[in-house]
Formats: C-alpha cells, structure tokens, sequence
C-alpha cells in the first residue's frame, strides 16, 4: 500500500470546505484593501532562497527541498513566498509600477522539518506583500490586513506580538551586545545556539529549549538598541496600532527565522494549538530585492499558516458548517426515463441549479437512500408511465410536500425548485 509522504495531507471533502472558508476570508479582505492576486512557480533556483531567505538561517541550511535538473541547474521547492514575489516583481518590472504594490497569495510551500502537530513539510499559506512604502503607515496596513483576516475567521485567543529588530546601521551594536551578553553563559546553550551565536545570534532569543529562553529573558532588548530613525518609526507603528484599536503587546523575543526582516516585525500567535502556535507571521523586508538583484524597494509583508488556522477552527470560529445539498435529484427507472431525466438535468445546469441523477444502475429504492445522503432537496421520480403521462412525482425533501410536475414544462419545474 502506497502512503502519502511523512509531513503532507490529504485535506478530504467535509474538511476541504474549512479551507475554502479560510481561502474565501483571504481574497475578500484583500479585495477590500486593495490586494492583487500574484501567482508563481512552485520551484525557484535555489540561489534565490539562499540569497534571499539567508543562507544562515535553517530554512535554507536544513529544510530546503534541493534538487540538481537536467541541465545541472540546482532549483528548490518554494520553502515560502516572500523571496519568488520579490523575484517576480523585479523580473516583471512592476518595481516600475504606480507605489504602493500591493499583492497577495495562497501557496503551498515545503520545509524538511520533523513533523508534529502544526508542523508539516508540505503546509499553506496566505500572504500579503506591500511594496515600495517606508512609512510605519504601510506596516499597520498590513498587520490590519492580517488582523482583520483574523476577525473574519472568528478565531478566539490569538494574540499580536510586535518588535523591531533594527536595521543595518542599529543591528550591528546590538548583534555585539548580544553575543557579549551569550558568550559569558555558551557552556549552558543547546548546541544550535552555540552555533547561532557565531552565525546568528538574535535567532537565540527565540530558541524554544526552556535553559535557552531561560538565559534569553535577560538578554539586552532589541528596542533599547535601535537608532533615533529605527525608534521613530517603532513609535509611529505603535501610535497607529492604538489609532485602529489593534491590541498588542510589544516582544523582544520576536526576531523571526528568516534573514531578510529589517525594522518591524510580527507574530499573531494562537493560546490553543500547542507548541507550534504561530498562526501569522511577518515584517519589513526594506533589503531583500536589492540583495536578490533588483532596484532599492521597500517591503513589507505577512504569511498566515492555513494548516494551524484549520487546527485552531477547532476550539470555535465563524464557520458554519453547511452540508452541500444538490436542488434537484432526478430517480429514474428505465432507459427511456434516463435518456429523459439526462436532459433535465443539463437544462437545469445550463440555468444555473445544481442536479443529479442516477448514473451507477441503482435501484429505485437505492436511488432514493442516495438522494437522501447528497442532502438532494428535491426529488423528481420517471418511469415508463410518467414518460407516458407527461407527469412525474416531485417531492421536497425539506417539508416533505408533494406535488406534481409536468415533464415538458422546464418552467413550471424551476419553479417549484425556487
Ligand atoms: P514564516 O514565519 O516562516 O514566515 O511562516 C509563516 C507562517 O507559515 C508561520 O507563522 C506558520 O503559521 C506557517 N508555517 C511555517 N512553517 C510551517 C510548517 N512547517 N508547517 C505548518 N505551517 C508552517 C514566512 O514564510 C515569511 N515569508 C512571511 C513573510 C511574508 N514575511 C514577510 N512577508
């Protein structure tokens, strides 16, 4: 028996409709805001992530699916959507396009981790990319945007951590107040930070094991470390997140996997899904496509993990789940009734209804048992007599009330169906 590989889904019929609520939430809050749909390849050169993503960080140095094509190119499997729509938007020269760029996706991505609950190797994602705006006004459209994503799926106990982690001119002096402050305690770091503190030290500040955050609590803050520009524009997000009643609590230990975040960054972070309770997470992004090749660009932008939203549905939202139900199911008995019921159905597909009819060789009575389990509203019964008469037996499901529908009359049966 041939299994589905470790880490992936199968996301059935029953379970598919959650996804299609959450994707449905996604396009209409962005539509509001002004949010295009971009669409790209599900395999980048590999350089791009490396270059982009951070050839530090452990997306790039554990997780990538790498693969050497027939030509000797190396490519890998979209491990996220930032690097490819930075890619996409120098390639497409929409860096030249009116500013702000405002984009949006729904994408499965990969990563090589080890699975868990919340954890997988091929996982989904919303994000939203706003390009070509510094000001603290594009990060709060763009948290807003998530937020009000958030809002629209009903989801309770989902908190928003914010925090700067600077630029190139602040991180620096703070890179080397925080490998002072590890150096003098390495012995007690897990052997991953040990290595981050040569590599990248602010990923400690976010190391899951309990000694490492433990040591992390009293690490110097990035926030005390910023440069009169960074700190302005921290304070000008913060004033704007009050503006909108956005509620959030302001986390040094925010600083987020990938190497491109420059200024702020964000977490929305679930209280009911376990340990892997980051259900959106982003910030600005102001080097990344002048580092991947392309014109001095700002960016801002988020990606929210469909998978963990799906588990934290769960514990409540707003979806309502609403069986599918088909207008008309039309039992035949006999081959000059199918021929007949055959061409009902397509008229009433042609005008917009849903309609089946038995296409297995059922029985009447299995027929009917069918009708009820794909939730038909409406039954219509042909046989020899009722092609003879003209009329046929039309029942709604819903009240049980009979009457009688004249096969000729397509009319007459849409409006019993309405
Ligand atoms: P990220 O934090 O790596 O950021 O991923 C964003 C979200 O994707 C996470 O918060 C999580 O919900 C989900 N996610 C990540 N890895 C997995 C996994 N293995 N299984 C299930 N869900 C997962 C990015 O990807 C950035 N590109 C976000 C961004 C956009 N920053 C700026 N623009």
């Amino acid at each position: 028996m041939i299994q589905k590989p470790r880490g992936t889904m199968d996301i059935l019929p029953g379970e598919s409709e959650k996804w299609q609520f959450i994707e449905n939430a996604a396009r209409n809050v962005c539509k509001k805001r002004g949010f295009n749909e971009i669409r790209f390849p599900t395999f980048e050169e590999t350089q791009l992530f490396q270059r982009g993503v951070g050839n530090t960080t452990d997306v790039v140095q554990k997780e990538m699916y790498t693969f050497i094509d027939r030509d000797g190119t190396s490519y890998s499997l979209r491990p996220e959507g930032t690097a490819s729509v930075s890619r996409a938007v120098i390639e497409n020269g929409l860096a030249y396009d009116t500013m702000p760029l405002k984009l949006f996706y729904i994408i499965n991505c990969f990563r090589h981790e080890r699975p868990q609950a919340g954890r997988y190797r091929e996982f989904y994602q919303f994000g939203a990319e706003l390009f070509g705006a510094t000001t603290p006004s594009a990060d709060v459209e763009l948290i807003a945007l998530a937020n009000d994503f958030l809002k629209t799926l009903g989801i309770t106990g989902i908190k928003l951590h914010v925090n700067s982690i600077g630029c190139p001119s602040c991180r620096p002096a703070y890179k080397n107040a925080l490998v002072k402050y590890f150096s003098s305690k390495s012995n007690e770091l897990c052997e991953t930070c040990q290595n981050r503190l040569n590599t990248n030290p602010l990923r400690i500040l976010d190391c899951k094991s309990p000694v490492c955050s433990k040591i992390a609590f009293d690490a110097p803050k990035t926030t005390d470390h910023l440069c009169p520009e960074c700190s302005a524009h921290f304070e000008g997000l913060k004033a704007r997140l009050d503006a909108c009643q956005i509620e959030y609590t302001v986390d040094p230990h925010i600083v987020r996997g990938l190497d491109y975040y420059t200024r702020t960054v964000f977490e929305f972070i679930s209280e009911n899904i376990g340990a892997q309770s980051t259900v959106c997470g982003g910030g600005r992004y102001d080097g990344l496509v002048e580092q991947i090749g392309g014109p001095a660009l700002s960016g801002i932008g988020f990606a929210a993990g469909i998978n963990r939203l799906v588990l934290s549905m769960e514990n409540g939202s707003k979806y309502n789940q609403k069986k599918n139900s088909v207008d008309l199911y039309i039992a035949t008995l006999g081959e000059a009734a199918s021929v007949k019921a055959t061409e009902i159905c397509s008229e009433l597909l042609k005008k917009g209804y849903s309609a089946e009819t038995d296409i297995v060789g059922r029985s009447l009575k299995a027929q009917m048992k069918y009708a009820n389990k794909i939730n038909a509203k409406n039954t219509l019964i042909i046989g020899d007599g009722e092609l003879e008469s003209g009329k046929a037996q039309f029942r709604n499901m819903e009240n049980g009330e009979q009457s009688e529908a004249l096969l000729s009359d397509l009319e007459k049966l849409e409006n019993l169906l309405k």
